[in-house]
């Protein structure tokens, strides 16, 4: 395979495996070290990774289209990882061809692997306790009998609110966890949206009365169920809800909302929408926020950091029903969050 083996006499003495491939998907030229690595089976390993890189369909036209792009990806084959770069290379005669490096990084994976389990361990342990905890204050601040005054009583209920939301933060990172190791899947059980928003409402009633900002829901009759995950759903519009009350002012507005999305007379979607009058987004900033530890430069108004997680993990949610999250803002003005997810119909 190694036709012209003078023609890069630096890669050919590199250990990393490289290979050259033409527009019509033939091999132009690899170097000693890819034919060491992947033998007789080169071939089908070069098509293996090319697909990887390009995707599934018209791989080979995808590789000369993104000429801009330069990609890398992480390809399992016969228990190695590599990873594998793409860079775009134009010969003298201006012809294009796609040069694909293979780095080994199997041992780099297994020892991130093995520290994430272990990152995920320990978040996981630490919801036993923390249970206790809120099963405690639950009861103390329950017993009619017991004379709290109002002090004790007001700063029972932040420590309450806190360790939710401490609990919230553990979820968030569980769920990311689980995202990463490929395990995230999302229940089919019929989902009444309306419950789910009810719910979700609620669960966050006294935190929005404390912050003085007034929260409510609407939604239109008789909003068909959807196929999917009533906690992981309800989890979403909980963390939307919770950003806007990050960043909404005294006195301000949080609505949450579902609506039908027809066509024709069938519903076809139900679009869930929270919406605040907060300090909103700005639009550089704007569609990074679905990134993974993406934050942006806004403040939250009442201390508390989070995690950056939380409209990740939203996103991903939405996206394991079928649906999409759009997000509109204007700064100084306010906030909308959109959530379609499409209504499945048992065929
Ligand atoms: N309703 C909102 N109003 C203003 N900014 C928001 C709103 N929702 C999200 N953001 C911005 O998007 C960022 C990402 O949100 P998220 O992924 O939930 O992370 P976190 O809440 O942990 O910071 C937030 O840090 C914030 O800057
Ligand atoms: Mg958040």
């Amino acid at each position: 395979m190694s036709a012209n083996s003078g023609k890069y006499p630096i890669s050919e003495r590199l250990k990393t495996p490289i290979a050259i491939i033409n527009e019509r998907g033939a091999v132009e030229w690899s170097n000693a070290a890819f034919e060491a690595t992947f033998g007789d089976d080169a071939g089908n390993w070069l098509t293996e990774a090319s697909r990887a890189v390009a995707g599934e369909s018209g791989w080979l036209q995808g590789f000369f289209l993104d000429a801009d792009e330069l990609r890398s990806i992480d390809v399992d084959i016969e228990g190695c990882t590599y990873r594998i770069d793409k860079i775009m290379h134009v010969d003298d005669y201006d012809t294009p061809s796609v040069a694909l490096w293979f780095e080994d990084v199997t041992r780099q994976r297994e020892a991130e692997q093995a520290k994430s389990d272990f990152t995920a361990q320990i978040v996981h342990d630490l919801r036993g306790p923390l249970s206790g905890i809120q099963g405690t204050l639950e009861f103390v601040l329950s017993q009619e009998g017991t004379k709290l005054d109002s002090l004790n009583a007001d700063l029972l209920a932040e420590a309450k609110r806190e360790s939710e939301r401490m609990m919230g933060l553990i979820n968030e990172i569980m769920d990311f966890s689980k995202i990463q190791s490929g395990s995230f899947a999302v229940e089919q059980e019929p989902v009444r949206v309306a419950g789910l928003l009810k719910r979700a409402v609620r669960s966050l009633q006294s935190v929005a009365s404390r912050d003085e900002v007034f929260l409510l829901s609407a939604h239109g009759r008789d909003i068909p169920q959807i196929i999917g995950s009533v906690e992981k759903l309800t989890q979403a519009v909980i963390n939307l809800i919770s950003n806007s009350l990050k960043f909404t002012p005294k006195k301000g507005l949080i609505s949450v909302g579902a609506q039908i999305l027809r066509k024709g007379d069938v519903a076809e979607a139900i679009v869930i929408t929270v919406t605040d009058s907060g300090m909103g987004i700005k639009a550089t900033e704007l569609q990074q926020i679905w990134d993974k530890y993406k934050q942006s430069g806004n403040k939250s108004l009442r201390g508390g950091g989070g995690t950056g997680l939380g409209l990740y993990i939203v996103k991903q949610v939405v996206e394991a029903h079928g649906g999409e999250v759009t997000v509109a803002s204007v700064e100084g003005v306010g906030t909308s969050m959109v959530l379609k997810l499409p209504v499945k119909r048992a065929a």
